[in-house]
C-alpha cells in the first residue's frame, strides 16, 4: 500500500470533514452545507465514505478526497497537506536519516531562536525605547491588531541588547550567527545587526521564521531596509513576504498580488486583501513566480508609476539599479517577464499605481481604489505599448515608428497566435495606424528572409540514414548554432517565431547535449530576457571557471566574420536548429526500436511495450514537423 493510501484508509472522512462541516446522513452518503461557498438554504455539499470522496454540488462543483479537502480549507500545497494527514494518520513520511534529524533539529533551535528575537522585538514596541517606532506604526495607518497580527517590532538601539537577552535564553554565539542576528567585527567579536529600526518578521510559507526585515527610524540612517543575510533558514531568492498569511486567499480567489513593500503588504491586508504579497527587496525571479504557480496561475504585479513609466520604456534599467543602494529593485522586464509567463503557462498581468503613491497610501486614502486598480491590471504586452503611448507624442511619426520597434518583438515573443494578432490589432489601434502596414512591416521582412539562399556551411542537408557519424554530426551542428547564436543573439526571437510557427518548441538548453553548451544557451537566453546590453559579456561573466575555454573557442571560431547578410544568417540558424533536432529524433527512434525488439524477446511487460508505441508515435509525428519545415524553408529559398 501507498503512504498516500495507508493515510486515506486510517482517516474517515466523515471524521475529518465534521470539524468543519455539520453533517447529516443521508442513505449511503452524507450532506451538509457547502464550507467554501456561502449556502444556507439547501445542503449542496455531500461526503461519500465507502468511495472516500466529497463533492459539493452547488455554486463550487467540486470534489475531491480528504488530501483536496484539507488543501481547500487550509489553502495548503499537496506535500503540506500530506504532512498535516500523515501526522494525524501516526504515519510516517520518510525515514530520517541520523544526519538529516540532526540539521532538522538545529534549524529547529535557529528558528526558535529567531522566534524569541521576533517576541523581544514586539514587547519592546510597549517600552519606552520603543514609543518612537509605535507611533511610526501608527502614524502609517497600522493598527494594534495589525501590529500583533504581523508580530512588528521594534530593533533597540544598542550593539547588544538583543545578544545579550538570545545568549541569556542559553542560545551559543555560533547559532546567533548561523541564524544571522550578528555582524562580526573584525578583531573576531560580534554584535547585534539590526539597531534602532521597525522590525518585520519574515516567515516561510508555512508559517515558520526565516528571518527579519528592518526599517529605519531616523531617516538619515542607511540602508533604509536591512534584512537578514543569507542563511539555512532565509533565501531571499524563493521567500515572499506575507505569503503565509495570504495563500489561503490566493487560493480561494485564484490571484496573487505582487506589490514592493512590506509595509504595502501589510496594509493591504489589514484593509481585507489578503491575496497580497512582496518579495524581499530582490527582483521578481523565476523560482518566486514558480513557487506562487502552486497557488494560482493569475499573478498580478502592482508597479508605481515609476517603474512603469521608464522601465516600460526597456531602457536605462541598470542605470535605475545602480542608483538605489538596495540591491535591485521589483524590475519590470518585459522580455523576462513575457518568457516566465510562458515557460510556467502562467497570467501575469501589470497594473500601475497612481503618479507618487504606494499602494499603502492608495488603500489608506480609499480602500475600494485598490480593487479599481486591480482590475485595471494589463497583459504585459499591452502595459507596455500603452505605457509608451502615454508617454509619446504619437502623432509625430517617427514616434510610431519606434514604439512599433519596441513592441514588436514583445509581440513576437508571445507564444499563442491568437494573442499576437489580438495585441496586433491593439497597437494598430492605439497608433492610430492601419492594421495591414503593421502585418506589412513584418511581411516584408519574412518574405525578404526567405528570398536568399542559405549558407553554405556546416549544416544543412537532412541526415541520410546511414550516416556513420551521427555524433560528430550532432555536436558539430550544437556548436555552429552556438556560433551563430553568440554573434547574432537577437536572431533567438526571429527563430522562436519560425519554430512556433511550424508549431515546435522555442529553443532552449535542451537542444545541446553537453553541460557546456546547455549553460552556455542559458545564460545567452537569460542576457537577453533581461535585456542585458552585452549578451557575450554577460555570458563570459556569468559563465563558470571551467566552461570558459569553450566559450572562447566559440568566439574565435568567427567562421560568419564575412559574412554580412543577415538574412542569410538567421536562415542559417533556423535550418541548423531544425537539423540538429532531426538528429536527436532519429536517434530516439532508433533507440526506441531497440528497446521494442528486446522486449518482444522476453514478452513480459506489456504496459512498458504501449508506452513504447505511444513515445514512438510522438517522435514520428515530431519528425513529421521537422521534416516539413525544412522542406518549405528549401522551397522558399
Ligand atoms: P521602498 O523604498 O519603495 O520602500 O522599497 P517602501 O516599502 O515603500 O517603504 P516605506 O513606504 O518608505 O516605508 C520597497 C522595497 O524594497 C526593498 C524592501 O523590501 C522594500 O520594502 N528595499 C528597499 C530593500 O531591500 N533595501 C532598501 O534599502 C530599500
Ligand atoms: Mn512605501
Amino acid at each position: 500500500m501507498s503512504t498516500i493510501d495507508e493515510i486515506k484508509s486510517r482517516i474517515d472522512i466523515v471524521d475529518l470533514v465534521s470539524e468543519t462541516v455539520k453533517l447529516r446522513r443521508s442513505g449511503k452518503s452524507y450532506t451538509g452545507f457547502c464550507p467554501f461557498h456561502h449556502n444556507t438554504k439547501t445542503p449542496a455539499f455531500a461526503v461519500f465514505p465507502d468511495s472516500g470522496t466529497w463533492r459539493c454540488f452547488g455554486e463550487c462543483n467540486e470534489g475531491g478526497d480528504i488530501f483536496k479537502f484539507v488543501m481547500k480549507k487550509e489553502g495548503w500545497d499537496f506535500s503540506e497537506a500530506l504532512r498535516y494527514l500523515a501526522d494525524r494518520a501516526g504515519v510516517k513520511l520518510e525515514k530520517m536519516t541520523p544526519e538529516k534529524k540532526a540539521a532538522e533539529e538545529e534549524f529547529e533551535r535557529l528558528r526558535a531562536l529567531l522566534e524569541e528575537a521576533a517576541s523581544y522585538y514586539h514587547s519592546l514596541l510597549r517600552t519606552p525605547a520603543g514609543q518612537a517606532a509605535l507611533n511610526y506604526l501608527y502614524k502609517r495607518g497600522l493598527t494594534q491588531e495589525t501590529i500583533e497580527t504581523f508580530g512588528l517590532g521594534y530593533a533597540p538601539d544598542s550593539y547588544e541588547a538583543t545578544m545579550s537577552m538570545l545568549l541569556g535564553k542559553g542560545y551559543a554565539v555560533e547559532e546567533l550567527k548561523q541564524a544571522g542576528m550578528v555582524n562580526e567585527r573584525d578583531s573576531g567579536g560580534v554584535y547585534d545587526k539590526f539597531r534602532n529600526r521597525i522590525t518585520f518578521p519574515i516567515r516561510d510559507a508555512a508559517g515558520k521564521m526565516t528571518g527579519f526585515g528592518a526599517r529605519i527610524l531616523n531617516p538619515e540612517d542607511q540602508p533604509k531596509f536591512l534584512n537578514s543575510p543569507q542563511t539555512a533558514l532565509f533565501d531571499k531568492s524563493h521567500l515572499m513576504y506575507g505569503l503565509d498569511r495570504a495563500r489561503k486567499t490566493i487560493r480561494g480567489n485564484d490571484q496573487v498580488v505582487i506589490v514592493e513593500g512590506y509595509l504595502d503588504v501589510i496594509v493591504l491586508h489589514q484593509a481585507g486583501y489578503t491575496n497580497t504579497v512582496s518579495p524581499m527587496g530582490t527582483a521578481l525571479n523565476e523560482d518566486q513566480l514558480r513557487y506562487l504557480k502552486k497557488y494560482t496561475r493569475r499573478i498580478v504585479l502592482a508597479l508605481d508609476a515609476d517603474a512603469a513609466g521608464e522601465k516600460a520604456t526597456l531602457r536605462g534599467l541598470d542605470l535605475a539599479r545602480n542608483a538605489l543602494d538596495r540591491e535591485e529593485e521589483l524590475v519590470f522586464d518585459a522580455h523576462g517577464l513575457l518568457r516566465h509567463e510562458a515557460r510556467l503557462q502562467a497570467d501575469v498581468r501589470v497594473t500601475t499605481m497612481p503618479p507618487g503613491m504606494d499602494p499603502d497610501e492608495v488603500v489608506l486614502q480609499d480602500a475600494a481604489e485598490w480593487q479599481r486598480i486591480l482590475d485595471r491590471a494589463k497583459p504585459i504586452v499591452v502595459h507596455v505599448m500603452e505605457t509608451l503611448a502615454a508617454h509619446a507624442n504619437i502623432d509625430d511619426a517617427k514616434v510610431k515608428a519606434d514604439i512599433v520597434a519596441q513592441v514588436q518583438p514583445l509581440i513576437e515573443d508571445v507564444p499563442s497566435a491568437v494573442e499576437r494578432d489580438a495585441y496586433r490589432q491593439q497597437l494598430a489601434r492605439l497608433l492610430r495606424l492601419d492594421e495591414r502596414t503593421l502585418l506589412g512591416t513584418q511581411r516584408v521582412r519574412e518574405s525578404s528572409r526567405r528570398r536568399h539562399t542559405r549558407v553554405d556551411g556546416l549544416p544543412a542537408e537532412r541526415p541520410s540514414a546511414q550516416e556513420t557519424h551521427v555524433e560528430d554530426r550532432g555536436l558539430a551542428l550544437e556548436t555552429h548554432c552556438l556560433e551563430l547564436l553568440l554573434s547574432k543573439p537577437e536572431n533567438v526571437y526571429s527563430l522562436d517565431r519560425s519554430l512556433q510557427a511550424a508549431n515546435l518548441t522555442r529553443l532552449s538548453r535542451n537542444d545541446f547535449s553537453s553541460a557546456a553548451y546547455q549553460q552556455i544557451c542559458e545564460l545567452l537566453l537569460q542576457a537577453l530576457a533581461q535585456d542585458q546590453l552585452d549578451t557575450q559579456e554577460y555570458v563570459r561573466q556569468k559563465l563558470s571557471e571551467e566552461l570558459q575555454e569553450a566559450l572562447q573557442q566559440l568566439l574565435h571560431a568567427n567562421r560568419f566574420a564575412e559574412e554580412k547578410n543577415e538574412d542569410k544568417i538567421l536562415e542559417d540558424l533556423i535550418r541548423s536548429v531544425m537539423n540538429l533536432r532531426l538528429i536527436r529524433v532519429n536517434e530516439a527512434l532508433s533507440q526506441l526500436r531497440f528497446l521494442q525488439q528486446e522486449e518482444k524477446e522476453d514478452e513480459e511487460d506489456e504496459s512498458d511495450q504501449k508506452d513504447w508505441m505511444k513515445k514512438t508515435l510522438e517522435f514520428t509525428l515530431l519528425r513529421g514537423k521537422l521534416d516539413r519545415a525544412l522542406a518549405q524553408s528549401v522551397l522558399t529559398s
